[in-house]
């Protein structure tokens, strides 16, 4: 994969997802306490009160440092309100430079097919870019997450990380250069 391009603004016909602002912090926190039991601690609000809002702001402020492309606002053209985010994520599957596809919707905003149009605008961003493949983990007990990622041409590779706690982990994939 050559440098990557600036990932800034993208249009759908209900959505802007456009960086995302220190001030909308509440909103990724929100995310935060909306998540499931079963997912891992590390990823859900602690005792203290961690991730705090300020936590999440400053995670904000060192996004713009990383030239690389990340999630984005997912904003709705109707109501002008940020619901969730989506975008490429970096942190690994073994393939160097290979991005995660990564996407949450606040509760009251899921049924509405703004998952999979998001994802949707982020693929066709990252084929235009020229990566040639994305991954998703989803856990096999998130149907909704499993279905935008079958809507989107991801496809199970049969990878599995088995966790008794969790549930296990499914690895997905889609070769952005060829035809869902
Ligand atoms: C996963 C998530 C982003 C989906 O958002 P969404 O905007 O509701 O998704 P969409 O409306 O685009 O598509 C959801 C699909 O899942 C289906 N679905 C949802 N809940 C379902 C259930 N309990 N059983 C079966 N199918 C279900 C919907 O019917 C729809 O499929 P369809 O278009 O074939 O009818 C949202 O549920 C979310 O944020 N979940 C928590 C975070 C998360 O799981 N992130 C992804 C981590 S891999």
């Amino acid at each position: 994969m050559p440098a990557w391009p600036v990932l800034d603004t993208l249009e759908t016909d209900r959505l802007i997802l456009r960086r995302r602002r220190v001030e909308e912090a509440d909103v990724y926190r929100r995310l935060w306490t909306e998540r499931d039991p079963r997912v891992p601690a590390h990823r859900r609000i602690d005792a203290a009160g961690r991730p705090t809002v300020e936590d999440i702001a400053d995670w904000i402020r060192s996004e713009r440092e990383d030239p690389r492309p990340g999630v984005l606002a997912v904003e709705r053209k109707c109501a002008g309100d940020v619901i969730g985010y989506c975008g490429l994520v970096f942190h690994g599957n073994g393939v160097p430079d290979e991005p995660e596809l990564a996407f949450e919707l606040l509760r009251r905003a899921q049924g509405f097919g703004y998952a999979t149009e998001a994802g949707g605008a982020v693929v066709a961003w990252a084929t235009a870019a020229g990566c040639e493949r994305l991954w998703a983990t989803v856990w096999a007990w998130n149907v909704a997450s499993r279905r935008v990622l079958e809507k989107l041409g991801f496809h199970e590779t049969g990878q599995v990380e088995v966790d008794a706690t969790h549930g296990d982990n499914l690895l997905t994939v889609r070769s952005v250069t060829s035809p869902a």
